[in-house]
């Protein structure tokens, strides 16, 4: 039985860094090239912010245009929660330092780690908070600057990350619009098929691990993709099943845009057609949490949905990490 939506989004923005990594440039760093990159991925290009740029930037970016859109002032806003695994410093959370950058003095704040489920994760707790804690003015925010923890010289995976944030404000539902299914899950077994083993506390900060070159992303890239096809496609079956509808229903499906060919898995195993499905990998690469409220915010701003639209948004990450919701704007 479906229930009454609880939580709308009211206003998105995204920032991205200016500065463009392109698969020519990466070609200079790693013995790489572009087809390989193009038929592998689909994946063009990507934005990288400068040295020294942290996650509360962009995040705070995103966040301010998310607010002007919405037309909510930073000091209405009661609670940010921030996916991210990335954060400026581990600790405080990021969330905090953007509260202090956009001046939401009256909100809390805090990160949730979902890897590239961050974002819907952070929905989903971001709403349950909403019915609970009567918080009436949410900031969700997905960020990551994924380009702090590459190893360059690492080709398996340098070549597929960007930077980014994207942010929505939430407030109570009116009618039928806001999130009307949502959906997650986790797999613990599988942690050391996708991880970033560096700088906690298994391995601290040392020389050593550095030159054991454990700061960098490790991935079994296989192994994902074949998880990620199938927890996928289970999240969106689910959150359809709960939402009592079916994949032709929605106007718009945004996938996590790991890569085009897991995207294009994905959109066979429904039968979508293409026009059904928001792709902008090819442009930003995978910026893990922020990638599905980037597309979100592109898709708004580009007049690809528009009010009372249907959108199913899914994604899979490390973890491993997997969900799904279905949102009416
Ligand atoms: N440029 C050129 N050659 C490369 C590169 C590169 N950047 N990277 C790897 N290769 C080589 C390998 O060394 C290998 O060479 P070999 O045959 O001589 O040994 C060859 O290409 C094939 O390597 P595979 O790893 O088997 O390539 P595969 O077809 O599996 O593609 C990829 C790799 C793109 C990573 C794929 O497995 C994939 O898309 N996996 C999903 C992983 C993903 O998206 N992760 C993102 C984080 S998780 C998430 O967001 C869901």
């Amino acid at each position: 039985m479906i229930q009454k939506p609880q939580a709308m989004i009211l206003g998105t923005g995204r920032a991205v860094p200016a500065r463009l990594l392109t698969n020519a440039d990466l070609e200079k760093i790693v013995d790489t090239n572009d087809q390989w990159i193009v038929e592998r991925t689909g994946i063009r290009q990507r934005h990288v912010v400068e040295p020294g740029v942290p996650l509360s930037e962009l995040a705070s970016e995103a966040a301010q245009k998310a607010l002007d859109d919405a037309g909510v002032t930073a000091e209405e806003i009661d609670l940010i929660v921030l996916g991210t695994v990335t954060g400026d410093m581990k600790f405080p959370a990021t969330a905090c330092l953007v509260q202090a950058r956009i001046g939401a003095n009256r909100a809390a704040a805090f990160d949730l780690s979902a890897a590239c489920s961050g974002f819907l994760y952070c929905l989903q707790v971001a709403g349950a908070l909403m019915q609970t804690a009567g918080y009436r003015r949410v900031l969700v925010i997905g960020g990551e600057v994924l380009t702090s923890m590459i190893d360059w010289e690492d080709r398996d995976t340098c070549v597929l990350f960007g930077d980014g944030a994207g942010a929505v404000v939430l407030g109570p539902s009116e009618g039928e619009r806001g999130v009307l299914a949502s959906f997650m899950k986790s797999d613990g077994s599988h942690s050391s098929l996708l991880y970033n083993p560096g700088g906690g506390s298994l391995h601290p900060v040392s020389v050593e691990m550095v030159e054991q070159k454990l700061h960098g992303i490790r991935m079994n890239g296989r192994e994902v993709f074949r998880h990620a096809v199938n927890s996928m496609a289970g999240a969106l079956r689910q959150v359809l099943e709960d939402a009592e509808m079916t994949v032709e229903d929605l106007d718009l499906i945004i996938p996590h845009q790991a890569n085009l060919r897991i995207i294009e898995a994905l959109a066979k195993r429904f039968r979508l057609p293409t026009e059904k499905v928001y792709v902008n990998v090819d442009r930003y690469g995978n910026t893990s949490a922020a990638s599905i409220p980037i597309a979100l915010d592109e898709a708004r701003r580009n007049g690809r949905v528009g009010p009372g639209a249907l959108v199913g948004m899914v994604t899979f990450g490390g973890g491993f990490t997997w969900a799904a919701a279905i949102l009416r704007l």
